[in-house]
Formats: C-alpha cells, sequence, structure tokens
C-alpha cells in the first residue's frame, strides 16, 4: 500500500504509521523524524531546518521536495510506504504527483485523522520520544515500562522542542492555514479515508487495518 496520513499535529499520525510498521512491514516515512536526525546530526540541511521546526513553521517546500523525491526512490519503498507528515502544503502535494507519476506509482489512500485541538493540546504536553529512533510514548496515555526509557532500545526519552504549549498552539495555525485545504484536494480525488482519531490507540488501529483491508479488496 502507498499511503498518506494526513491530520494535525498530535493526531497520532506517527504512533500508527510505527504500529503499521512493525506489523505489517510496510516503511514509515516521517519528514519530522528526517528533520530531527538532520538537526542533531548537524548536517547543512539540520541547519537550514531548525529555524523553522523550533519556530514551529513549516520547511520551505524546495528543501521538502527534493528531501522526499530522494527518499521514495529507495529500493525499500517499492512495496509500499507510508508517508508521515508530507504533503503538508498543495505544492507539496503537487510534488508528489509527480515523483509518483515518475516512478509509475499512485497513492492508494490518503488517511486523514480528525481530532479536535483541545485534545491535541492534551496529548502533546505528555508525548515523550526515545533518542535512538524516535519511538513514541505518553506519560498518560503509553506510558513506557520503566519511566523514561524506552520499551524497544532503551534509550532516554526527551520532549520535543517544538512540544512547549506556545509553539504548539503556533503549529496549530500553521496546520489549519497551510495543510488543511488538503483534505478537500484528495477528498476530491476519491482516495480520502477519515479515521475518528481521538478513539484509544488500539481501537484507531483496528479501524485503520479495517479501512485497509477494505481499500485492498475493493482494488
Ligand atoms: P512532525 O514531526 O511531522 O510533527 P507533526 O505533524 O506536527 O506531528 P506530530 O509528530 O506532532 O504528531 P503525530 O500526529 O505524529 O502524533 P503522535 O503519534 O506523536 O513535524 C515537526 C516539524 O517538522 C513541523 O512543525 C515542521 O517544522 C517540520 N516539517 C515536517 N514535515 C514537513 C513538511 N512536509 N513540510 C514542511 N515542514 C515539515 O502522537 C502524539 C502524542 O499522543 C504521543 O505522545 C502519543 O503517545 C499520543 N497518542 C497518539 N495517539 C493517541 C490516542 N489515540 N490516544 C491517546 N494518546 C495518543
Amino acid at each position: 500500500m502507498n499511503l498518506v496520513f494526513l491530520g494535525p499535529l498530535g493526531a497520532g499520525k506517527g504512533t500508527q504509521a510505527q504500529l503499521l510498521q512493525e506489523r505489517e512491514g510496510i516503511p514509515q516515512i516521517s519528514t519530522g523524524d528526517m528533520l530531527r536526525q538532520a538537526m542533531g546530526e548537524g548536517t547543512e540541511l539540520g541547519r537550514k531546518a531548525r529555524v523553522y521546526v523550533d519556530r514551529g513553521e513549516l520547511v520551505p517546500d524546495d528543501v521538502m521536495i527534493g528531501l522526499i523525491g530522494e527518499r521514495l526512490r529507495e529500493p525499500n519503498t517499492r512495496r509500499g510506504f507510508i508517508l508521515d507528515g508530507y504533503p503538508r502544503t498543495l505544492g507539496q502535494a503537487q510534488a508528489l504527483d509527480r515523483v509518483l507519476e515518475a516512478l509509475e506509482r499512485s497513492l492508494d489512500a490518503v488517511v486523514y485523522f480528525q481530532v479536535s485541538d483541545k485534545t491535541i493540546i492534551h496529548r502533546l504536553g505528555g508525548r515523550r520520544v526515545c533518542r535512538k529512533a524516535a519511538h513514541i510514548f505518553h506519560v498518560e496515555f503509553h506510558p513506557p515500562r520503566i519511566p523514561g526509557r524506552c520499551d524497544f532500545d532503551g534509550s532516554e526519552l526527551f520532549q520535543r522542542e517544538d512540544d512547549k504549549e506556545e509553539t504548539v498552539r503556533h503549529r496549530l495555525e500553521v496546520y489549519h492555514r497551510q495543510t488543511e485545504p488538503l483534505v478537500e484536494f484528495y477528498r476530491s480525488r476519491g482516495i480520502l479515508e477519515t479515521i475518528n482519531a481521538e478513539a484509544e490507540i488500539e481501537d484507531v488501529y483496528a479501524a485503520l487495518r479495517e479501512m485497509l483491508r477494505a481499500r485492498v479488496e475493493s482494488r
């Protein structure tokens, strides 16, 4: 399956993409994780991105389009992928069409994670992420077995710089202005699937699996 996960920050896109990767073997391509890794390593991309990411702004389209174009050409995406956090603007969506056309591929579904702003603010305040592989936890809703340590690799859990409340509020404004219009863009193409992302993690996963099963059967 070639999938896009669309929705606001904190909707659970990363959580569900990691579950789908672990249980079904579909690779997660998270542009946020790619940027944070580059920032951590201090590469040129990382230095460019930091200015935007820490302020809660979007990294310019030309940077993101180049990054995802390269990533989609890597061999491990041939049997499918989950784009988590891309596209986020109309320009990125149009560029994605061009890349996929060149690769003679197309999207099977765009999954829209629907959730209220109130839930998002509550979720992001308690999010913790692991240093080694960006595994996602929550102090209340998905706590690690050992506080402050990742269940998978034992690395330290930390709070993302852009999860501070004032940055979250700004990221939400940016989402509503620049990314939300993509919901209608993909709905009009008949490939949008809406998931109730207010539900508990395993219930969201069950709905997602069911939706994907129905998509595969209707091919
Ligand atoms: P990115 O890392 O993509 O952040 P985001 O889209 O804002 O999404 P989040 O990671 O905040 O949320 P999520 O939906 O993955 O939720 P999660 O599963 O973690 O991007 C960061 C920045 O990078 C951007 O602001 C921008 O600057 C830049 N960037 C990235 N891509 C870009 C692009 N294409 N163009 C330009 N700039 C780009 O869940 C959140 C929390 O809730 C967790 O603690 C989790 O445990 C918990 N949780 C999840 N599901 C549930 C549930 N069902 N019930 C209760 N708790 C839950």
